[in-house]
């Protein structure tokens, strides 16, 4: 902050791009971070559909960002009709929106699903064991576990059978738009990028 308390990147558009990056970073690391979950926005059936999912990957060089979900999901079945996704985050407390749009390539039992899979929790893979596809319709209310695997974490060979439900989807960014707010005047920004480089960055009416 300067003496007039505005941040250092309030008048510049790199130092604003540092701070998006920044900010995916801590997000996908730290559960604590209000940009560690993202609203996901898909569009293939008559309403745009929305989701909270948590950021799991955030790559500066490469320019993508990545959640897991079930392949069952439906927004994997949003993504497969129509590979354009929006992303945003919000943080309150830093007085920051960032919206990503960009391209969805569905990673499945392939050879970044298996990597990635070895370094997640026991108790993040339970979510993948649920035996009916998440969002099937039921008479009564339910977790989606067999009763036994409800009140605990199955063991290595259970949770394995829930390998192939898992995926990661790398979302490769095309578009980020910037919004800070601030008492004396917003501040909005756009940056265009295509094969890993910027090819517009400017300043956008807040
Ligand atoms: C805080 C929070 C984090 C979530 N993280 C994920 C996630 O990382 N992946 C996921 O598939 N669903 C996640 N969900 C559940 C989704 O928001 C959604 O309900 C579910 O995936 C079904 O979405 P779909 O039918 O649009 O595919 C999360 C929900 C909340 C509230």
């Amino acid at each position: 902050m300067n003496e007039l308390d505005l941040p250092n990147h309030y008048d510049d558009l790199d130092l604003i791009y540092n701070e998006i990056w920044t900010s995916l970073i801590r997000g996908k690391k730290d559960s604590k971070s209000e940009f560690h979950q993202c609203y996901v926005s898909t569009y293939s059936d008559d309403y745009p559909s929305l989701r909270t999912v948590v950021l799991r990957h955030a790559n500066k060089d490469n320019l993508t960002i990545s959640f897991h979900t079930d392949i069952r999901s439906n927004k994997i079945n949003n993504i497969n009709d129509n590979p354009n996704i929006t992303v945003l985050l919000y943080s309150h407390d830093k007085k920051i929106q960032i919206q990503i749009k960009g391209t969805g390539e569905i990673n499945n039992q392939n050879e970044r699903t298996s990597e990635v899979w070895k370094n997640i929790r026991s108790f993040s893979k339970k979510c993948y064991i649920v035996e009916q596809a998440p969002g099937t319709k039921s008479d009564v209310p339910l977790s989606g576990y067999l009763p036994e695997h409800e009140k605990t974490v199955p063991d290595d060979e259970i949770l394995q059978q829930g390998y192939k439900n898992f995926s990661l989807v790398d979302i490769k960014i095309n578009k980020i738009e910037w919004l800070y707010l601030h008492r004396y005047g917003h501040r909005r920004a756009l940056f265009e990028v295509s094969n890993c480089e910027i090819i517009n960055k400017q300043w956008l009416t807040p």
